[in-house]
C-alpha cells in the first residue's frame, strides 16, 4: 500500500496550474457514450477518470489518453451492463445509467459504491428517470431498467438539487422524444459544462434564468471536441495548503467565478487575494484568523467538497471557527484523524467547532475519503515533524500529481511504496 510522507513546516510558495475538474469530466465521459466519438481536452489523470474509461470499455466504447486529452471511440454494439466490481469503484458511476438507457433502451447495473459519506441514496435519480418512461426493478443488488418504447420528455421536479440526478436526467433526456424540464436542478458549474458538451454534440439543452434545465430531445448526437472546466475543489485545496503554511500561491488555469463562495473565506482568514478571470493569487498572513461560520450549500453556496481542506487550515487559526455541513451526513470523517495531529475539533451533528491550536504535530494518519484525505495533507503540511498518510488511494481519485504539485511549491513530500 502506497503512502505519503509529509514533513511539515515549509512555507509554500510558487505557481500551480489547476487540472480539469473530476466532477465535470465524469458525467461528460458518461455522456460521450451517446455520440460515441469525442475528444475531451483538459481531462485530469485521476483514478476516478480511469474507472470511468474502464466502464466505457465495458459498455463497448473505448477511451484512450493522448496527453491531457481523452479520446473516446464509439465501438459497435453497446453492452448494457456494468458489473459490480466497476460500480463499486466510484459512486458517480450511477451517472452512466441515463446514458446506457438512452443508448440501448435498457440497463442492468449494480448499486454504486464510492466515498462513504453517510447514506448516499440514488432515489432521486431513479424517480427522475421514471418520469422519462424508465421502468425500474431491483434484483439481488442489481437494478434492472427498461424503456418500453422510446424515452419521452417530462417535467422532473427534484426535491433537492442533486448534482448527479440532474446530470443523469440531462443525459437521458438528450435523446428522449420531446422536451424535459428539470425544476430545482443543481446549478453547479459542472452542470453547465455538461450542457455545453451536449450542445457541442448537437443536443439542445438550455439553462433558464430561474435555474430550470430544459432539454429538447434530438434523434442523435454527433462527435465533438470539448474542453473540461477547471477543478474548483482542487483549487480550493491548494489554496488551503498555501494558507496553512503562511505561504504565497498563484493558481493559473482556474475559473475564478466558480470560487466566489470560497475566496471570501480565505480573505476572512486574513489572506490577501488578487484575481483575474483565470488566476488567483493568495498571500497568507503568519497566523490565520478564524472563520465565523462556513455553511455548505448547493452552488452558488460554499461547496461541501471544500469544507474539509478549509477546516484543516482553520485548525491553526488564532480563534474558533464554526462549520455547518448541510449536504452530506458523515462529512466530518477527517476529524478524528486531524485530532491525532493535535487539532481541537468538536462535532455535534451537522456542526463542527474548530478551536485553533498553536501547533499541530506529525502522526500516522488514515485518509478517510477523498476530500478528508486532502484535509489531512493540508494539516500535515503545517505539522511539526514527518507525518505518514495511509490509504492515499482516496487522494489519487481526485488530485492529479498531488505530491509533485506540492513539491513544486516547496513542500517536503514523497510517495513511498
Ligand atoms: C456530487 C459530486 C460530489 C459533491 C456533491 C455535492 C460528482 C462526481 N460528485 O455528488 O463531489 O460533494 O455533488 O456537491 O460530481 N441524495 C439523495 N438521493 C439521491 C441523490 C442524492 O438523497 O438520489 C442526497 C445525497 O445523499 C446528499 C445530497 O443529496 O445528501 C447531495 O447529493 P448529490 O448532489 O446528488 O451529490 P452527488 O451527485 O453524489
Amino acid at each position: 500500500m502506497e503512502k505519503l510522507k509529509i514533513c511539515g513546516g515549509s512555507r509554500l510558495s510558487g505557481t500551480l496550474r489547476v487540472h480539469g475538474a473530476k466532477n465535470a469530466a465524469l458525467p461528460i465521459l458518461a455522456a460521450s457514450l451517446l455520440p460515441g466519438e469525442c475528444v475531451l481536452h483538459n481531462c485530469p489523470r485521476l483514478t476516478d477518470v480511469e474507472a470511468a474509461c474502464n466502464i466505457l470499455a465495458q459498455l463497448g466504447a473505448s477511451a484512450h489518453r493522448e496527453g491531457e486529452s481523452v479520446v473516446v471511440s464509439g465501438g459497435g454494439d453497446c453492452c448494457c451492463c456494468i458489473p459490480d466490481e466497476l460500480m463499486r469503484r466510484m459512486r458517480s458511476s450511477i451517472v452512466f445509467l441515463g446514458a446506457i438507457i438512452a443508448k440501448c433502451g435498457w440497463a442492468r447495473i449494480s448499486l454504486p459504491g464510492g466515498c462513504e459519506l453517510g447514506p448516499r441514496p440514488i432515489d432521486l435519480h431513479l424517480a427522475a428517470l421514471e418520469r422519462l418512461g424508465v421502468e425500474i426493478g431491483e434484483d439481488h443488488g442489481y437494478l434492472d431498467c427498461r424503456v418500453r418504447d422510446r424515452l419521452h420528455g417530462g417535467i422532473v421536479t427534484l426535491p433537492f438539487p442533486s448534482v448527479g440526478a440532474t446530470e443523469n436526467v440531462m443525459i437521458a433526456a438528450a435523446l428522449a422524444e420531446g422536451e424535459t424540464v428539470i425544476r430545482n436542478a443543481a446549478r453547479e458549474p459542472e452542470i453547465s459544462d455538461l450542457a455545453d458538451f451536449l450542445n457541442a454534440c448537437g443536443g439542445r439543452v438550455r439553462i433558464a434564468q430561474n435555474g430550470d434545465v430544459r432539454i429538447e430531445g434530438v434523434r442523435s448526437l454527433s462527435p465533438c471536441e470539448h474542453r473540461v472546466i477547471s477543478d474548483r475543489i482542487a483549487a480550493a485545496t491548494y489554496l488551503s495548503c498555501a494558507a496553512i503554511t503562511g505561504g504565497e500561491l498563484l493558481l493559473t488555469g482556474v475559473c475564478t467565478e466558480h470560487l466566489s463562495a470560497v475566496l471570501p473565506c480565505f480573505e476572512e482568514m486574513g489572506c490577501r487575494i488578487e484575481t483575474t478571470a483565470e488566476t488567483i493569487r493568495l498571500e497568507a498572513p503568519k497566523r490565520l484568523h478564524p472563520l465565523r461560520c462556513v455553511r455548505t450549500m448547493p452552488y452558488p453556496g460554499f461547496p461541501t467538497d471544500a469544507q474539509s481542506p478549509l477546516m484543516a487550515a482553520a485548525c491553526l487559526a488564532d480563534g474558533s471557527s464554526m462549520f455547518v455541513e448541510n449536504i452530506f451526513e458523515s462529512r466530518y470523517k477527517q476529524v478524528p484523524e486531524l485530532a491525532r495531529m493535535g487539532a481541537d475539533i468538536k462535532v455535534e451533528g451537522r456542526i463542527a467547532l474548530v478551536h485553533g491550536v498553536r501547533e499541530l504535530h506529525s502522526a500516522s494518519v488514515h485518509c478517510t475519503d477523498l476530500r478528508g484525505g486532502a484535509a489531512i495533507a493540508v494539516a500535515a503540511l503545517a505539522a511539526q515533524g514527518e507525518s505518514e498518510l495511509l490509504e492515499i488511494g482516496h487522494i489519487d481519485r481526485g488530485y492529479e500529481r498531488f505530491e509533485e504539485n506540492l513539491a513544486s511549491i516547496g513542500a517536503q513530500v514523497r510517495r513511498e511504496a
